[in-house]
C-alpha cells in the first residue's frame, strides 16, 4: 500500500473536508472553545475508535484542543476515508486506519492504537474495548473510562457486565436521547436513502422497499423510504414495534413473505443472519440488498455466495449474484453499513449532536474518575440537556421556562 503520511494531495483533500465539516458543527465549535482554554484533557491519551470521516476527524481535533494526546483508528475499513487520515496525521494525530484493509490489518490498527496505553477510550461497536479485555488485559488499569456509540456496542458490553467481564466504567453514549433520536433515526434515515441512491442511481420511487427491524434506524429508513414515495414493508420480531410500524402506515408481515414482493430491502436488526437462502430464493429479478446495522453478519453472505451460478463486482459496491434460477440479486457495499461503507455517513449536524455528547460524557468520566463504577453507564441528563440547549442557541431559537406558578402546579398533587 502507497505511503499516504506526508502525500500534500491528500492532505489537502482531507483538510478541506475537515473545513466544510467544521461550519456546520456549531455544538462542537462551542465545546472546541471551551476545551482550548480549560485544557480538560491535559495529558490525557485518549483512543477512539469511529468510522473514519471527516466529522470523526474534527471531534478528534476537538479534543486535541483539550490537551489529550489523541490516537485514533476506524470501526470499519471501508468507511475509512484517507484524505482524512492523511489531513489529522499532518494535523499531529497519530492515525491507525487506511481504507480497505483486510481483517487482519483492522485488528493491527488497533493493536497499534492500544498499544499507546490509553487512559479513555471512544469505542463504537465495541471492537477496541473488547480487545483490551482479551488481548490487553495488563493496560486495562490505566483506563479511567470509556464512551461506547452505538447500538450493537452496548449489547457487546452488556453482555460483558452480565457475565461478570466488564472491569471498566462505559458510558452509554448512543442511549442519550439527544443520541438515539436523532442520530438513528434522522442520521440513518437520510445517510442509507443518500447512498443507496448514489450506490445505485436508481429511483426509489415507486419500489418495493422492505425494512427488516423497526427500531430506532429502521424507523428513519422506513420514513424516508416512504417520503421518496416508495411502498413500503416492515419486518420486526416485537409485536409492540409490528404495531407501531402499521400505526405509521406501512405494511407488517414476515421476512418470508415480504420477499416475494420486495425490491430493495435494507436490514437495521444489529441481529445475525436476519435474510438467509430461503429468503434468497424468494425475491423477484434485481432485488438490492442494503445492510445499516453495525456488522455485515445480518445478510447471510456465505448462504448468498454458496447458491450463485455467478457473481461479480458489476460496479463500485454492487456486487452481482446470479441464482440458478437466472434471476438476478445484488448486494451494496458488501453487506457492511451502506451509508459509511458507501457513503458520507451522517449529516454534520447529526453527528454535532452525538460527538457532543462523546466528548462531554468523556470529560464527565475524567472529572469522576474516582466515584465512577465499572459497568455500563447512562449519559448524566444534564449533559444531555446541555446538548439540547446548545443545539437550540447555534439556531438561535428561543424556548420557555416553566413559570412559578407552572412549576409548582406540576409539583402538587392537591387541586388537580
Ligand atoms: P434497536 O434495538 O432500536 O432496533 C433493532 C430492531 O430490530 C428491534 O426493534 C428488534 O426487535 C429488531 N429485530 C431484531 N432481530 C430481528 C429480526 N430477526 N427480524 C426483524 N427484526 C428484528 O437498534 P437501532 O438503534 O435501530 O440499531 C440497529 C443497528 O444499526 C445496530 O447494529 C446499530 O449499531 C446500528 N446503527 C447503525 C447506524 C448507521 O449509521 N448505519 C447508526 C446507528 C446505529
Amino acid at each position: 500500500m502507497p505511503e499516504i503520511k506526508n502525500d500534500e494531495r491528500l492532505i489537502k483533500r482531507g483538510k478541506a473536508k475537515l473545513r466544510w465539516v467544521k461550519e456546520f458543527m456549531p455544538i462542537l465549535n462551542v465545546i472546541e472553545k471551551e476545551f482550548y482554554h480549560n485544557k480538560p484533557f491535559k495529558n490525557i491519551r485518549i483512543a477512539i475508535c469511529l468510522h473514519l470521516e471527516a466529522k470523526t476527524g474534527y471531534l478528534a481535533e476537538v479534543l486535541k484542543a483539550g490537551g489529550a494526546d489523541v490516537t485514533i483508528t476506524a470501526s470499519n475499513p471501508l468507511s475509512t476515508q484517507d484524505d482524512v487520515v492523511a489531513a489529522l496525521m499532518d494535523n499531529g494525530i497519530r492515525a491507525n486506519a487506511r481504507h480497505g484493509v483486510s481483517d487482519e490489518e483492522y485488528t493491527l490498527h488497533h493493536c497499534q492504537t492500544i498499544l499507546q496505553r490509553p487512559q479513555l477510550i471512544i469505542d463504537d461497536g465495541g471492537d477496541l474495548i473488547t480487545l483490551m479485555h482479551t488481548k490487553f488485559r495488563d493496560y486495562l488499569p490505566e483506563v479511567i473510562g470509556g464512551c461506547e456509540e452505538t447500538t450493537t456496542g452496548l449489547q457487546r458490553l452488556r453482555s460483558m457486565e452480565r457475565t461478570g467481564n466488564l472491569a471498566i466504567p462505559v458510558i452509554a453514549v448512543n442511549d442519550a436521547l439527544m443520541k438515539y433520536l436523532f442520530d438513528n433515526r434522522y442520521g440513518t434515515g437520510q445517510s442509507v436513502w443518500e447512498s443507496i441512491m448514489h450506490t445505485t442511481n436508481l429511483s426509489i420511487a415507486g419500489k418495493n422497499v422492505v425494512v427488516v427491524g423497526y427500531g430506532w434506524c429502521g424507523k428513519g429508513i422506513a420514513m424516508r423510504a416512504k417520503g421518496l414515495g416508495a411502498k413500503v414493508t416492515v419486518n420486526e420480531i416485537d409485536p409492540v414495534k409490528a404495531n407501531e410500524a402499521l400505526m405509521d402506515g406501512f405494511d407488517v408481515m414476515s421476512i418470508y413473505e415480504a420477499s416475494k414482493i420486495g425490491n430493495i430491502f435494507v436490514t437495521a436488526t444489529g441481529n445475525y443472519h436476519v435474510i438467509n437462502k430461503e429468503h434468497f430464493d424468494q425475491m423477484p429479478n434485481g432485488a438490492i440488498l442494503a445492510n445499516a446495522g453495525h456488522f455485515d453478519v445480518e445478510i447471510n453472505k456465505e448462504d448468498l455466495n454458496a447458491l450463485a451460478i455467478y457473481k461479480g463486482e458489476i460496479k463500485e459496491h454492487i456486487g452481482e449474484y446470479q441464482k440458478p434460477d437466472g434471476k438476478k440479486i445484488y448486494l451494496l457495499a458488501e453487506g457492511r453499513l451502506v451509508n459509511l461503507a458507501s457513503g458520507n455517513g451522517h449529516p454534520a449536524e447529526i453527528m454535532d449532536i452525538s460527538f457532543a455528547i462523546q466528548a462531554l460524557s468523556l470529560q464527565y468520566i475524567l472529572q469522576n474518575k474516582n466515584i465512577m463504577e465499572k459497568g455500563v453507564l447512562t449519559v448524566p441528563k444534564e449533559i444531555d440537556y446541555k446538548v439540547a440547549m446548545l443545539r437550540l442557541a447555534a439556531l438561535d431559537i428561543k424556548i420557555d421556562d416553566l413559570n412559578e406558578l407552572q412549576r409548582k402546579y406540576l409539583e402538587s398533587w392537591k387541586n388537580k
